[in-house]
């Protein structure tokens, strides 16, 4: 084999983009060139406005852009000059057909591998970088196999495991980097060859290899597991508002545990992202394709429990608000799914509006990195369709009508009968909320779906305060039983 120099990353989203940036700051003596077949992604690479918001991500970019990273929809070009090649494209739940609503759409992943074998005149290691039903690899390795022309494929599984609005420290401090493969001399060799790549700034014990079955479940394992952390602090969140604990101090009493930990117990609206609802769907799927039922269902319990979440905080809006929003304007603070990402794919924030634009509230709301126009679509789209442009059903324009965009929190609050913070940026932690609340309707209602405020200097102001999880403010005990 002739010596490895050059990448190619098919996908250039929110992994594709991060991933290979870091691969080039950290190894100049590899070309790198990530592709993608959409045009406007591609030229936003190539430009000043980089089309994701990372922290830190526009540095490392301009340290290697034009010099060993490169950006370019000539797909089939680099993909045949490369000797690695990443896929790292979408991998939605499918929205029609065998599984729909569950399992993971794979068109684009076969569209990439049948491009793949198609372009292909020299040997390839082919790594699943997307996140893929166990034994993807081997469909995939048929389909190579199958239309090669004697071209020597190798299909190795390399997970990744970064978090949006952390990226960027997540791929240069990564707690693992985790390499699946064949088990044979050239799936070895092909482990090794990624390996070293890895190895530039990746410490040795902290790259573990498997087989490629072991690495293809251990990510749909991860999500799942950090998801059911999520749903199991925010079960426990329902409880403590009915006995008068508070969650905070519950995960924090919990967390000491060192067997248990701190991290990822943090009480919530629910979780949201493009990994959590779609991983758990996908690993439910294969589950009950394996016969598993009893699995499947353990694990369909995390979802439940998150969009339970979800609608206790809506009917809490609207029961506490004499249960109706009709024509009152509520203000919402935040709508991407964490902080420091304008990601707003499967975000709370979604089924939260469209839960109060369903009781006739008015909307404004106001993110500093998600546009209005990503907020008109998010809110006008079926469940599941974010990532399937294709079959984009708008729903009917008197909806859109209730809601603005605003680009300030006290736009937002102004003239508001609530509050609803739905995001955990922490600009809205040190927001005048006395200026809010003197420009806010009476009573002036704040609930927090992110333990983002003072609930004591809120309630010192006037407001009436609803945080995740925390003692309840007597407006609440007095108001008709509810969900
Ligand atoms: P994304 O939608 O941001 O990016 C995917 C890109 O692939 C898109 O730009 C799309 O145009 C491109 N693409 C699709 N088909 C193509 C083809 N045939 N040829 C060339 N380009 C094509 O998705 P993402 O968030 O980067 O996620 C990618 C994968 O990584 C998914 O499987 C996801 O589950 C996984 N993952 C995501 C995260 C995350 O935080 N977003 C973390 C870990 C793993
Ligand atoms: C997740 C995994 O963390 C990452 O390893 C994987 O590669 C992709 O999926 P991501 O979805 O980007 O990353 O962000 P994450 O930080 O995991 O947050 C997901 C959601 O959970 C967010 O909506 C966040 O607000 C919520 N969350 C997280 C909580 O509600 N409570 C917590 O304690 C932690």
């Amino acid at each position: 084999r002739k010596k490895m120099v050059k990448i190619c990353c098919i996908g250039a989203g929110y992994v594709g983009g991060p991933t290979m940036a870091v691969i080039a700051l950290k190894c100049p003596s590899i070309e790198v060139v990530v592709v993608d077949i959409s045009v406007p992604r591609i030229t936003a690479w190539n430009s000043e406005q980089l089309p994701i918001y990372e922290p830190g991500l526009d540095e490392v970019v301009e340290q290697c852009r034009g010099k060993n990273l490169f950006f370019s929809t000539n797909v089939e070009k680099h993909v045949s000059e490369a000797d690695i090649i990443f896929v790292s494209v979408n991998t939605p739940t499918k929205t029609l057909g065998l599984g729909a609503g569950k399992a993971a759409d794979l068109t684009y992943w076969e569209s990439a591998a049948r491009m793949i074998a198609d372009v292909s005149k020299s040997d390839k290691i082919v790594v699943e970088k997307s996140t893929v039903p166990v034994k993807t690899a081997e469909a995939i390795e048929r389909i190579l196999t199958h239309n090669s022309k004697g071209i020597k494929f190798q299909i190795l599984s390399n997970p990744e495991f970064l978090a949006e609005g952390t990226a960027v420290w997540d791929l240069f401090n990564p707690d693992r980097v985790l390499i699946g493969g064949r088990e044979t001399p050239d799936g070895q060799k092909a482990i090794q060859a990624l390996k070293k790549v890895y190895a530039n700034w990746v410490p040795e014990e902290r790259i573990l290899t498997t087989n490629l079955w072991s690495a293809e479940l251990s990510k749909l394992a991860a999500n799942a597991l950090l998801a059911q952390r999520i749903s199991s602090i925010n079960a426990m969140s329902a409880l403590c508002e009915a006995t008068g604990a508070d969650v905070s101090q519950v995960s924090h009493a919990v967390g000491k545990d060192s067997r248990i930990g701190p991290k990822f117990l943090n009480a919530s609206v629910g979780f949201g992202g493009s990994c959590f609802q779609k991983d758990i769907l996908n690993l439910v799927y294969i589950c009950e394709c394996n016969g598993l039922a009893e699995v499947a269902d353990y694990w369909k319990q995390v979802i439940k429990v998150n969009d339970y979440q979800k609608n206790r905080f809506v009917n809490r809006i609207v029961s506490s608000m004499f249960n109706t929003v009709s024509g009152k304007k509520i203000g919402v603070l935040g709508f991407a799914f964490k902080k420091d990402t304008g990601d707003t794919r499967e975000t709370p924030a979604i089924d939260v509006c469209k839960g109060l634009l369903g009781d006739m509230a008015r909307l404004s709301i106001y993110d500093p990195q998600v546009t209005d126009d990503q907020i008109q679509k998010d809110l006008t789209m079926n469940k599941f369709d974010w990532d399937h442009p294709v079959h984009l059903q708008p729903m009917s324009p008197i909806d859109i009508k209730q809601v603005s965009v605003v680009w300030d929190a006290y736009e937002a609050a102004k003239d508001a009968h609530g509050l609803c913070i739905l995001t955990e940026w922490d600009e809205f932690k040190i927001l005048d909320y006395q200026r809010i609340f003197d420009n806010m309707q009476k009573p002036a209602f704040v609930f927090d779906g992110c333990n983002v405020v003072n609930v004591g200097e809120l309630r010192e102001i006037g407001f009436i305060v609803y945080s995740i999880g925390k003692p309840m403010d007597p407006w609440f005990k007095d108001m008709p039983a509810m969900a």
